[in-house]
């Protein structure tokens, strides 16, 4: 079948595939005809995943950890891999509370999975591209956390998803004269295992919902028309540096009242 957004023939890998919105992004990007390279640490969701879906392929790996990324790409260049799409959404979220007495390194390790871990990916993915004349797109999951509506408590979040949106622009006159284009995704909150705390009861919900302008919580799947735009050279090729929030208007007002 064809669909709008086509992607046979291209390969997209996607950080984070083991959960939440990586594990809807391949399902996502399979659908639209790609093949899948499944990333993360929890190697056994990322194989359960794989056999689920058509042309797959599941790789442990830890962004956190550049050695983890380099040899990735090792072995994925010397299987004759060559990707197309690289979705970087693997990423953590801790409370950061600027008055709290002890926070146990969590700074530290928010920013070197979520923007570390971002750039380790991206600068492997882009030379591979350049490498192989691949004309890419990079999409960069970031949060409105880092854009317009930063969270109380959430300073090292939030400054690690504004790092890779503004790492995304940064990088575009490099990338360009190579035909790779790099952009961003700010979600507002959606639930998946990271925000169940938050959402995981009806009431939760039913809370949050009346503080959307559009008056639902999203699921992943409302990030899927994002995502292929942003995929598919054939629809985006002029895009690039950009952020695109899907947030129901949360950034712009937090009831219909409001
Ligand atoms: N859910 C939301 O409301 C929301 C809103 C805005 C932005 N986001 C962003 O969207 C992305 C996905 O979040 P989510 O809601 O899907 O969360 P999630 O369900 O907790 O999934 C997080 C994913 O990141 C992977 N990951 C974490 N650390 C990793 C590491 N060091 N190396 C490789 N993979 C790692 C996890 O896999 P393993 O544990 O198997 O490694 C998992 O697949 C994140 O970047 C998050 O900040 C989420």
């Amino acid at each position: 079948m064809t669909t709008l957004f086509d992607l046979q023939g291209k390969t997209a890998l996607i950080t984070g595939a083991s959960s939440g919105l990586g594990e809807q992004f391949a399902r996502c990007l399979s659908g639209a005809g790609a093949r899948v390279i499944l990333a993360a640490r929890r190697i056994d969701q990322l194989k359960t995943l794989a056999a689920e879906l058509n042309n797959a392929r599941a790789i442990q790996m830890d962004v956190s950890d550049k050695a983890s990324v380099t040899s990735c790409f090792a072995e994925l260049e010397q299987a004759g891999e060559k990707i197309d799409i690289c979705v970087n959404s693997a990423g953590i979220a801790v409370l950061t509370p600027i008055f709290a007495e002890d926070d146990n390194d969590s700074f530290e390790s928010i920013i070197q999975t979520n923007l570390m871990g971002v750039w380790y990916v991206t600068k492997a993915v882009a030379n591979h591209m350049k490498n192989h004349s691949i004309h890419g797109s990079i999409i960069n999951i970031a949060s409105i956390n880092g854009d317009a509506f930063p969270y109380k408590e959430a300073t090292a979040y939030a400054t690690s998803k504004a790092a890779v949106i503004h790492m995304a622009k940064s990088l575009v006159t490099e990338l360009s004269r190579h035909q790779i284009r790099i952009n961003s995704i700010a979600p507002g909150l959606f639930h998946t295992p990271m925000t169940d705390h938050k959402l995981g009861t009806d009431q939760q919900r039913q809370e949050f919902a009346e503080q959307i302008p559009m008056g639902f919580v999203a699921t992943p799947k409302d990030l899927d028309g994002a995502l292929l735009l942003l995929a598919s050279n054939a629809h985006s090729s002029y895009i690039t540096g950009s952020c695109i929030t899907v947030d129901g208007g949360k950034s712009f007002g937090t009831s219909w009242g409001a």
